[in-house]
């Protein structure tokens, strides 16, 4: 949008990791066109997209936007952001979302806010999916960021034994461990998370295969072939890996 003073709207980050996920979720937004039907990441870049998406819509902008998490829902409903369930739009022209890591084949690892189902749910349904990031988030190999595996409350410990097995089975190891320990962190959709700390992940697209098949499982963090476009933002530049 041009001629408008929707910048003025928007949150004034203090520090310079701030303003760099602010530039990478503002880069973001310039590809939201009046219409489109969007899925609203969480965390704490997609929250820049989402606030300055909301500046927007006050402008006049006219979307309506699917939230990947319940905290994302509240963010949106207080900047007066058009909402549907996903159920009702089917397909969605961009989702824009943060990542823990990402490599250079846009493969990402996501949960570390607890919303990688709803999320991934999101991706899968939208054309395009845009990730927004500062740049310490790319490596050269997925998994120094523990990788979150969802799942289901009822005996868990006996799923993580078996996602360890499905570890082992793929070529790798690492602590699992309950995301919160005694008091467990319980997700949007009322599960638990493990954390598996494996240092460098072996053949990604063999274990989230591997996860999947573990009865118990809801989801796990890899994201394969979902994110279409990264912008990562360093302190003096923005990159774009993939085209916009
Ligand atoms: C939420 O479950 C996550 O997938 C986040 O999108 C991811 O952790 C990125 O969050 P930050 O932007 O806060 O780093």
């Amino acid at each position: 949008m041009s001629g408008s003073a929707w910048q003025d709207r928007i949150l004034q980050p203090d520090t310079a990791l701030e303003r760099m996920k602010q530039k990478a979720a503002l880069r973001a937004l310039e590809e939201v066109r009046d219409g489109m039907k969007l899925g609203l990441g969480t965390g704490s870049t997609a929250r820049y997209f989402v606030d300055g998406l909301g500046a927007q819509v006050a402008e006049g902008l006219a979307v309506v936007c699917v939230p990947t998490s319940e905290a994302t829902r509240e963010q949106a409903e207080s900047l007066g952001i058009k909402l549907a369930p996903l159920d009702e739009l089917k397909r969605l022209d961009l989702t824009v979302d943060g990542a823990d890591e990402l490599d250079d084949a846009l493969r990402l690892i996501k949960g570390g806010g607890g919303a990688l189902l709803r999320e991934k749910i999101v991706a899968a349904a939208s054309d395009k999916m845009i990730v927004i990031a500062d740049d310490s988030k790319k490596v050269a190999t997925l998994g120094a960021f523990d990788l979150p595996v969802e799942v289901n409350m009822f005996s868990h410990g006996a799923t993580a034994a078996a996602i360890a097995d499905a570890l082992a089975a793929t070529g790798n190891q690492g602590a699992i461990n309950l995301r919160g320990d005694d008091s467990p962190f319980i997700t949007d959709g009322g599960h638990y998370i493990y954390d598996c700390a494996l240092g460098a992940i072996n053949d990604p697209e063999a274990l989230a295969q591997a996860l999947l098949n573990v009865p118990g499982v809801v989801e796990h963090g890899l994201f394969l072939g979902y994110a279409t476009t990264a912008v990562l933002a360093g302190k003096d530049r923005l990159e774009e890996v993939g085209s916009l």
